[in-house]
């Protein structure tokens, strides 16, 4: 079977297994991921973290605009992020673009326990609207410690149920709707 469409496939069973963990039927589309990325300007060199980065639709895209950035992205279901290993390889993405098979959490605690800088941007499709009040929050403390002074939080939604929460931590918060996208989304630029 051809790459992208296993991996739509194997994204397709994931959701309907685990619904709460994905969060969306499809991987984002062209206009969302467009949207998500459109902060990082395309000569930006230190390092971007990817959160959630499933069968790495949004990492493809990001490598290509940032052909000099560092990107460290992970993702929580090995299939979808073997998948997403694959489709970097196939693009002649590796060194640089790396998809590892682990939780945001363990991402953040391993660049803890290295005591690696912090960074200037962080994207993430988790689907936070799925996640308990708690988990929300450790999550987004994890964003604001990886964080440099000035540096951005990207996220993308299905609902704007967080809106409060991620506002409470990052007062500097700005929201673009995308319609362009099944199922139509909006993007949080939230500022350190
Ligand atoms: C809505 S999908 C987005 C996938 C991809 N970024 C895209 O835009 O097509 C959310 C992804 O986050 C992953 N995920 C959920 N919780 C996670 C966690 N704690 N750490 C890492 N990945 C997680 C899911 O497995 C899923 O692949």
């Amino acid at each position: 079977m051809q790459g992208s469409v296993k991996a739509h496939l194997d994204f397709f069973l994931a959701a309907l297994s685990k619904q709460h963990q994905i969060g969306g039927i499809v991987p984002s589309q062209r206009f969302l991921i467009n949207k998500m990325i459109e902060p990082i300007p395309p000569t930006y060199r230190g390092r971007i973290i990817e959160l959630g980065a499933g069968t790495g639709a949004l990492t493809l895209r990001l490598a290509a605009r940032c052909p000099e950035a560092e990107i460290l992205a992970c993702e929580i279901d090995p299939v979808l992020a073997r998948d997403g290993k694959e489709s970097l390889l196939r693009a002649g993405h590796n060194g640089r673009v790396q998809l590892l098979p682990i939780a945001a959490e363990n991402l953040f605690e391993r660049l803890k326990s290295n005591g690696e800088g912090k960074v200037d941007f962080v994207i993430s499709g988790i689907p936070i609207a799925c996640l308990g009040r708690k988990e929300v929050n450790a999550l987004l403390d994890s964003i604001w410690g990886a964080l440099r002074e000035g540096g951005m939080y990207i996220q993308f939604q299905h609902s704007l149920i967080d809106r409060k929460r991620i506002q409470a931590r990052f007062a500097d918060l700005r929201i673009a709707p995308v319609l362009l996208n099944f199922p139509p989304a909006v993007v949080y630029y939230a500022r350190k």
